[in-house]
């Protein structure tokens, strides 16, 4: 980086726009036109918070044209997203190459600056941050313009006096930055469009006859992985969610630095209390039962009947005749060994169910006892109940029900894991998201931590903020992949940590990467959790998956390396030594690599050509995006290069303002998934995320499937991954939606999708309509034969802000031209059988 500045800053061009004036362009030479003008560049100030580079142009230093003024056309990548993310002192020069160079001051605090490139000002190349002053003699980080200072000028900008650099610059440097200001304006106001302006919008439109035809001999294969799941724990996904584990802090380990700002209640006693008299309740760390699982609770007692309370994640929910596993690690600390009571209680004294443990020793022992509820109940608290005065040490106490997922030890909530079965992922990715590369280095969520005993698993901050018990750790991850036919996409940071890290602690964010004299360690672990889901047991960590009683490989296929990651030099030196390491050694695995946060920008552009330069089997695409993005991108991967990365789009989904999960957001995925079924040849997956969010606890909306302890409550979003999860294809057919009138509105919000399904022979029509009227559709299956047969029709249809809009499933009479009507707002998927179709056909 250093050295790379200073190349810069030696074939720097003295500045000489300050001095001369700009020439006028000659007749009929872009004739109302100047040929060159004065560009000034600056940043908004701390009441804009420094969000980034801005222009203004002049033809004579004296009069400025703003080109925005709210428009950023460099921001600083540095830090957390919002606030952190600042642009300080922003310097231009130009190289004698042509290239325009911006350096700027991160933040008041941090000794470093940024610097980007760029050859028209509008698309800028990856960041690079220093702090290292060595080849910069003119850099002193005390000062907030660090760099070369000449030049600098203050410029009044309606009424407001700003500073920066003026250069004098051809005008159709200023034309492009107008033009793609003029674009970015254009694009925020169509994919704004929203189904509130569709009275006005199609204001004269009424129900219409249209047309889909299918041709049955254009058709070509496509991935049989497109719709999957991707799991992260956010939203209390896992622990209090997905992971049927019912007591919440059962290892002692919550600590304050799991919260932003260190919450002093949230500590090794958070979640539990103590109940009864001359008795106390302290944390001790001098013996624990693994060094990764330092805390535990003492508990002394002068007389029989102290109890530990936990009151689990929102309480606690029993279903009558149930069973309940009860455990815990104790172990006294004075040798009085009497027995342990365990009951479920309402905060009443109620008595739910009861049991006792077996007897206490000197050492750390695990003592489960079967408990059976008495009643439904979903506010229960779980008691740990001493029967003789003593001093005794607890730890790892859980309760989790009989009744699992499958009924797995250490399983999963049945109810939940069943709602994600039921969407038929081809795929689950996880454990992440930013969960995955963490918030900064020591964050990290590395796969060995997650495994083994219970006990010795070593729980971590959430990122999210909350706690991580890791209890579903890579095992659970990849047992249940093999419980419900998904292929495992493990995910693992690419040396770097999420680019939302602070800068200010924790690691010092993005910019920051596993040292490189550690890398060769990190290489190895990666390699090592290959080796833990396929190798054979004879193997170092094959034997570890045997001894969790899977001697079975997990038939790993698929492993991504990084998420939406800032590309940086660090990033690539990292990503590529990964990539590099596992293509060599398991050239069976297809690595899937990352392209950024967004659907273009650096980040984007930068990954694609990373991926096409070190030829990377697949990248990993992500974009939330307003429904109108949606539904004026449909052509995003018609245009993609077939010979390139195959793409998983591992996030996505439509937010709205005030992010609900409706009709309206559903119906554009469903338009969207129209155009990714077509384009099955180059996406290879997709996932829509977040998948789980519990009430009360929800850091991210909209999500696909909300739950509390009771219920699970899919979205419509949800019924839309599941249609065209159940409804899957493996070969693409054509078709084409006929409208009576060449509208391009109307175009762009009514879309078909044909598959067949090889392993049920059965064709897939998919029709989206997401016009406020009507439409009587004619399907005309050419070169299909279809006997005239009944089909499945399933509808998911209402008013665009419908929250509650489930699929209603029918039977229709199908032949080779049927008719059928599409509801107003609707998506619709008939199934035809397999005995309906000639399977000759041509
Ligand atoms: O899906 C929620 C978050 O969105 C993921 O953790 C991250 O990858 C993305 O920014």
């Amino acid at each position: 980086m250093m050295k790379k500045i200073k190349r810069i800053i030696t074939s720097f061009l003295i500045l000489s726009a300050c001095f001369s004036g700009p020439s006028f362009a000659k007749a009929g030479d872009l004739a109302s036109k100047p040929d060159s003008a004065y560009l000034f560049s600056y940043a908004t100030d701390k009441d804009n918070n420094h969000n980034g580079l801005h222009f203004a142009w002049s033809t004579d230093k004296k009069n400025w044209h703003r080109i925005g003024p709210e428009h950023s056309f460099l921001r600083c990548d540095y830090g957390r997203w919002g606030t952190e993310k600042r642009m300080l002192s922003p310097y231009l020069i130009r190289t004698s190459d042509g290239l325009w160079h911006c350096f700027w001051t991160l933040n008041e605090s941090t000794q470093t600056f940024g610097h980007a490139a760029s050859a028209d000002l509008v698309t800028w190349g990856r960041q690079s941050y220093s702090t290292t002053t060595d080849d910069l003699s003119t850099y002193n980080p005390s000062t907030p313009a660090a760099y070369p200072q000449d030049g600098r000028c203050t410029v009044v900008l309606y009424d407001k006096p700003e500073t920066g650099v003026i250069h004098k610059v051809p005008w159709e440097v200023v034309d492009k930055l107008i033009a793609a200001k003029d674009m970015v304006a254009y694009k925020d106001r169509i994919y704004s469009e929203t189904t509130q302006e569709d009275p006005v919008r199609f204001a004269s439109l009424k129900p219409f006859n249209t047309t889909v035809i299918v041709n049955g001999n254009q058709k070509k294969p496509i991935s049989d992985l497109l719709v999957g799941a991707f799991f992260e724990d956010i939203n209390y996904a896992a622990d209090g969610g997905l992971y049927a584990e019912l007591i919440q802090n059962r290892d002692f380990e919550y600590s304050p630095a799991d919260k932003e700002g260190n919450d002093p209640a949230w500590n090794s006693k958070k979640s539990w209390t103590l109940k009864g008299a001359n008795a106390s309740f302290t944390i001790d760390s001098t013996q624990p039962i693994h060094p990764n699982n330092l805390h535990y609770a003492v508990l002394k007692t002068d007389q029989p009947g102290a109890a530990l309370v936990n009151e689990g994640f929102d309480g606690i929910t029993l279903k009558a005749g149930d069973k309940y596993k009860f455990s815990l690690f104790a172990r006294t600390l004075d040798g009085k060994n009497g027995k342990l009571q365990v009951r479920l209680t309402g905060k009443d004294g109620r008595i739910y169910a009861e049991g006792f443990t077996g007897g206490l020793s000197r050492e750390w022992k695990k003592l489960p006892v079967t408990l059976t509820a008495r009643e439904n109940v979903s506010d229960a608290q779980l008691e740990v109940v001493t029967r003789t005065p003593g001093t005794i040490a607890l730890d790892m106490i859980s309760l989790f029900p009989e009744k699992t997922f499958m009924n797995r030890p250490n399983g999963l909530r049945a109810d939940l894991a069943q709602a994600i079965a039921d969407i038929h992922p081809r795929f689950i990715r996880f454990p992440g998201g930013c969960v995955a590369h963490g918030d900064g280095l020591d964050n990290m969520y590395r796969w060995k931590n997650t495994i083994g005993p219970l006990e010795a698993r070593k729980p971590q901050r959430n990122l999210w903020g909350y706690h991580q018990t890791a209890g579903l750790g890579y095992f659970e991850y990849f047992r249940f992949c093999e419980d419900i036919g998904a292929e495992p996409v493990p995910v693992v940071a690419a040396g770097v940590p999420c680019q939302n890290s602070a800068c200010t602690h924790r690691g010092g964010g993005q910019q920051g990467g596993i040292p490189m004299c550690e890398m060769d360690d990190y290489v190895q672990e990666i390699l090592d959790l290959i080796e833990y889901a396929n190798g054979d047991v004879k193997t170092e960590w094959g034997k570890k998956r045997a001894e969790a009683g899977h001697p079975k490989p997990f038939n790993l296929k698929y492993i991504g390396i990084g998420n939406e990651d800032l590309i940086t030099d660090i990033f690539e030196e990292r990503f590529t030594m990964l990539f590099n390491a596992v293509k060599e050694k398991h050239p069976e695995i297809t690595v899937i690599g990352t392209v950024g946060p967004y659907s273009e920008g650096t980040d984007y552009e930068e990954g694609w050509e990373l991926a096409n330069k070190l030829n990377i089997p697949m990248v990993d695409e992500h974009y939330y995006q307003k429904p109108g993005w949606f539904i004026h991108n449909q052509d995003y991967y018609d245009k993609y290069d077939r010979s390139k990365s195959k793409v998983y789009l591992g996030e996505y989904a439509a937010h709205l303002p005030g992010r609900p999960n409706n009709l309206e957001t559903a119906l554009s995925e469903a338009l969207y998934m129209t155009a990714l079924e077509r384009n099955g040849d180059v996406v290879h997956m997709t996932s829509y995320a977040p998948l789980l969010a519990k009430e009360g606890h929800t850091q991210w909306n909209p999500d696909l499937i909300y739950f509390n302890n009771e219920e699970v409550k899919p979205t419509v979003g949800y019924y839309v991954q599941q249609l065209y999860g159940q409804h899957a294809g493996d070969e693409y057919l054509n078709s084409r939606v006929i409208l009576p009138e060449e509208n391009d509105a109307m175009q762009k919000r009514i879309a078909s999708s044909v598959v067949r399904d090889s392993r049920s022979n059965d064709l897939i029509v998919k029709l989206v309509n997401l016009l406020p009227v009507p439409t009587q559709t004619s399907v005309l299956l050419k070169d299909i034969p279809v006997v005239e047969e009944t089909a499945t029709l399933t509808t998911l249809s209402g008013k665009p802000d419908d929250k509650q809009a489930k699929p209603v499933t029918t039977t229709i009479r199908v032949s080779n031209d049927f008719d059928i009507d599409l509801p107003a707002y609707s998506f619709t998927v008939i199934r035809i059988k397999q005995n309906n179709i000639n399977l000759k056909s041509k």
